[in-house]
C-alpha cells in the first residue's frame, strides 16, 4: 500500500498553480517528454499524473494516454484538463494498471509522481508489469534537497515558527541515506546507487540515471515574487505552516510572516527575476 503523505486528501494548491508549476518546470517537462520518445509508441501512462501536463503532450502528438493519480482532486482535473486521456483514480503501487483489459503500455512517464511509494520495489515492479515488453520507462525526479533550494528558500522563514521544525541538512552529506532521504517524499530517489537497485530490483534493465539540472523561472518583478509565494504556500511544506500558524499567529500574525517571506523572496531576485537552481534526475529504463 502506497503512504502518499497527503497526497490522497490533497492537491489541490497544486490544481489552483498548475500553471506555474508548468510553466517553472518547462525544462524538465521537455526532458521527459524527448527522452521518451513518444513519437515511436501509440500509448503512455502517465504515473502520479497530476492536472494532467503530459497527458496533454501525448495526446498533442496522437499517443492514447493514460493517466494514474491516488488524488481524486487532481485525477478530476486531469480530466478536465485532458478529455480526451483515460484518468484511473488509483494507487499505482498496487492496482491493476490494466483496469481491466487496457494493452500493454509502450511508454510509462512521470513527472514528479514516482517518488511517494512505501515500497517502491513493488511499485516499480507493478508498473513494469503493465508495460509491453520493450516498453520504455521515462521519469523526472529531484535529487537531494541541499541541491534543491526551492524546497527550503522563503519556506524555512515559515517551518522555523512550527513547533516541530524540520531537521536541518549537513550539507556536506548531501546525498544521505539517513531515513529521512529514503522514505518516501520528493527526495526518495536522492541517492542514485538506491534509485538503480530500486529500478533493477523491480526487473527494469538498461537504466540510465543522469542529472538534469535547470531554472525555475518564475519571471520578472513583482509579479514573480508573488507567484514564488503562491507556491511556497501551495506545497505541502507551505500548506501545513499556514494550517498551524495562521490560528496560532491570527490572521495579521500570519499576513506579517508572509510579507517577511515577501521580502526574502524581493531581496533575492537575480536581474529583476524569481530564479532558483533544480537539480533532477532524468531516469529511462526498458521493460
Ligand atoms: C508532485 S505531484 C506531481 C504531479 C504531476 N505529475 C505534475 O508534474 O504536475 C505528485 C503526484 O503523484 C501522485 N501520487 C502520489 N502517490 C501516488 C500513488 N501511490 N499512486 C498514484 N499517484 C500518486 C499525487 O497525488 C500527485 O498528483
Amino acid at each position: 500500500m502506497a503512504t502518499s503523505g497527503n497526497w490522497a486528501s490533497g492537491g489541490a494548491g497544486w490544481v489552483a498553480h498548475e500553471a506555474i508549476f508548468d510553466r517553472v518546470f518547462a525544462p524538465l517537462t521537455a526532458a521527459i517528454l524527448d527522452s521518451a520518445d513518444l513519437a515511436a509508441a501509440q500509448s503512455m501512462l502517465d504515473v502520479g499524473c497530476g492536472s494532467g501536463t503530459l497527458l496533454a503532450a501525448a495526446v498533442e502528438r496522437g499517443v492514447r494516454a493514460t493517466g494514474v493519480d491516488i488524488s481524486a482532486t487532481m485525477a478530476e482535473a486531469a480530466r478536465r484538463r485532458v478529455p480526451q486521456a483515460t484518468v484511473h483514480l488509483a494507487d499505482a503501487e498496487s492496482a491493476d494498471l490494466s483496469f481491466g483489459g487496457a494493452d500493454p503500455y509502450e511508454r510509462v512517464l512521470s513527472r514528479f509522481g514516482v517518488m511517494f511509494f512505501a515500497d517502491p520495489v513493488a511499485a516499480f515492479a507493478n508498473l513494469r508489469s503493465a508495460t509491453a515488453s520493450g516498453g520504455r520507462l521515462a521519469f523526472g525526479c529531484w535529487r537531494s534537497l541541499a541541491e534543491n533550494p526551492s524546497f527550503t528558500e522563503g519556506t524555512s522563514l515559515l517551518t522555523a515558527q512550527l513547533p516541530d521544525p524540520p531537521i536541518q541538512l549537513d550539507p556536506a552529506a548531501p546525498n544521505s541515506t539517513s531515513p529521512h532521504f529514503t522514505a518516501p517524499g520528493p527526495m526518495a530517489f536522492a541517492d542514485p546507487d538506491r534509485l538503480r537497485t530500486v529500478l533493477t530490483d523491480a526487473g527494469w534493465r538498461e537504466v540510465v540515471i543522469t542529472p538534469f539540472d535547470f531554472t525555475l523561472d518564475y519571471g520578472e518583478g513583482a509579479a514573480a515574487v508573488e507567484d514564488r509565494i503562491a507556491i511556497i504556500l501551495a506545497t505541502s511544506t507551505g500548506a501545513r505552516a499556514e494550517r498551524i500558524l495562521r490560528p496560532a499567529l491570527g490572521d495579521r500574525g500570519w499576513a506579517e510572516l508572509v510579507d517577511r517571506v515577501r521580502e526574502h523572496v524581493t531581496a533575492q531576485l537575480t536581474y529583476g527575476r524569481v530564479q532558483l537552481p533544480a537539480a533532477t534526475w532524468l531516469v529511462t529504463a526498458t521493460s
